[in-house]
């Protein structure tokens, strides 16, 4: 060993190794309970309580991450070794100050968190400066340079607001006719009312994929090396995941092209961590589409199909810790949706979907439910990917949510 590694103290006592994660859903409650196993004192922060990451962690915060003001006073009260962002609506110049000051390491850089919560960022990085395969694309902050832009670009296009995420605001457009209806829609769809939008051509793709890349430190040189989970296939409903499977099967040409995109784009992103890579494939053809500098929600199949599930893979990876992303089975992943707005709700029906032993269930415990909230998934292992898909799906089929 000739590198300085971590050492972790004790959790509550002053030696702890502390990290605060900002935004508590389903995929940092993993990432806690990963850390939790690690000796790790966890601060979860969110902008309501009871989510998901803060019923697992040592310390709960309830703020609002966008105000700066906010951030820094809990930053300073809780002195963390690392942050790490879940979410992307956070006050992001904060932290690029507080890694310039050295006060704690932004996982996986303020850089990655910084360019990924904008969609022009990442774009424009990915396609104008790596030279990086994506969809043609414009960028329009009023009706009119939408308009323009739509007419350029073609139809039918993509349109999303530049701060959105999980489909909010997104539409398909097949023709100028619903351009203006488009906008709209897309106006009240941004995290942030920022109005502007990137419009993208359609890509014609055979299957869409998520190429888990980790950026860990090998244990010996201390070097950041870059290692490849199988690729993801999933499947989307109206800009948000419904199921995934692992592995995706794709020509070797695809998958090189796959693995030297996703790591030009993370290296050029930096630090220690997961990246969740979107990639559209087609036949020998890829090209980038996004990526999270996190666990990726279509990443919850490497609960049952890797040795080291995606959480595990960044908790590590986040401490400086050898990783392993080898895969041992083949796997897929359902969602179960709350079908319903309320809070207060109940889950029944767990025997049979748990009835077949290859079969697994997580329950994210959120306290409200909206008709389209993930609340939970199921996980299946099978010979094949189609049977993994149908064993998860039918699991997820067999949960009841009650109202009380
Ligand atoms: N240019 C495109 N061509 C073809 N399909 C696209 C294009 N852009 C988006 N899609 C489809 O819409 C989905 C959601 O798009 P995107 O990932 O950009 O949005 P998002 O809001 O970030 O979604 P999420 O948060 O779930 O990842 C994609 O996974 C893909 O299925
Ligand atoms: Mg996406």
């Amino acid at each position: 060993m000739n590198h300085m590694s971590v050492t972790i103290g004790t959790p509550l006592q002053s030696s702890a190794f502390k990290v605060l994660l900002l935004g508590s859903g389903e995929l940092g409650k993993e990432v806690v309970i990963s850390l939790q196993r690690l000796g790790v004192e966890v601060h979860a922060a969110d902008r309501y309580d009871h989510a998901p990451a803060m019923q697992v962690a040592h310390y709960q915060y309830t703020l609002n991450m966008a105000n700066p003001e906010e951030l820094k006073q809990l930053i300073a009260q809780v002195k963390p070794h690392l942050i790490v962002p879940e979410i992307e609506a956070i006050a992001t110049e904060v932290l690029v100050e507080i890694e310039a000051s050295q006060a704690a390491t932004i996982i996986p850089s303020a850089k990655a968190v910084n360019l990924t919560m904008n969609r022009e960022g990442i774009r424009r990085l990915a396609a104008e400066e790596l030279g990086l395969p994506t969809s043609a694309y414009r960028f329009a902050d009023s009706l009119e340079s939408f308009r323009a832009a739509c007419d350029d670009i073609g139809y039918p296009n993509f349109v999303k607001p530049v701060m959105s995420s999980s489909g909010k605001g997104q539409s398909r457009v097949k023709s100028f006719a619903e351009v203006d209806a488009a906008w709209e829609y897309a106006q009240t769809g941004g995290r942030v009312n920022q109005g502007k939008v990137i419009v993208e051509s359609q890509i014609d793709f055979d299957f869409e994929i998520t190429l888990l890349t980790v950026r860990a430190k090998n244990a010996e040189t201390g070097e950041i090396e870059t290692q490849y989970c199988d690729p993801i296939g999933h499947r989307q409903d109206s800009g948000d995941y419904v199921e995934s499977w692992q592995p995706q099967v794709m020509t070797a040409v695809a998958l090189e092209e796959a693995k030297r995109i996703s790591h030009k784009v993370t290296t050029a992103l930096g630090g220690c961590g997961i990246f969740g890579v979107e990639l559209f494939v087609k036949g020998d053809k890829v090209w980038f589409s996004e990526v999270s500098p996190r666990p990726h929600d279509t990443g919850l199949v490497t609960l049952a199909s890797q040795y080291q599930s995606e959480f595990e893979l960044h908790a590590r990876a986040i401490l400086g810790l050898p990783v392993n992303t080898a895969r041992h089975s083949v796997a897929a992943s359902a969602v179960i949706y709350a079908g319903v707005d309320d809070t207060n709700l109940s889950f029944s029906g767990l025997n049979l979907a748990l009835a077949n032993p290859n079969t697994d269930l997580r329950l994210f415990g959120k306290p409200e439910g909206f008709k389209r909230r993930r609340m939970g998934v199921t996980t299946a292992r099978a010979e094949t990917t189609d049977q993994a898909r149908e064993l998860a799906q039918h699991a997820a089929d067999q949960v009841i949510v009650n109202q009380n």
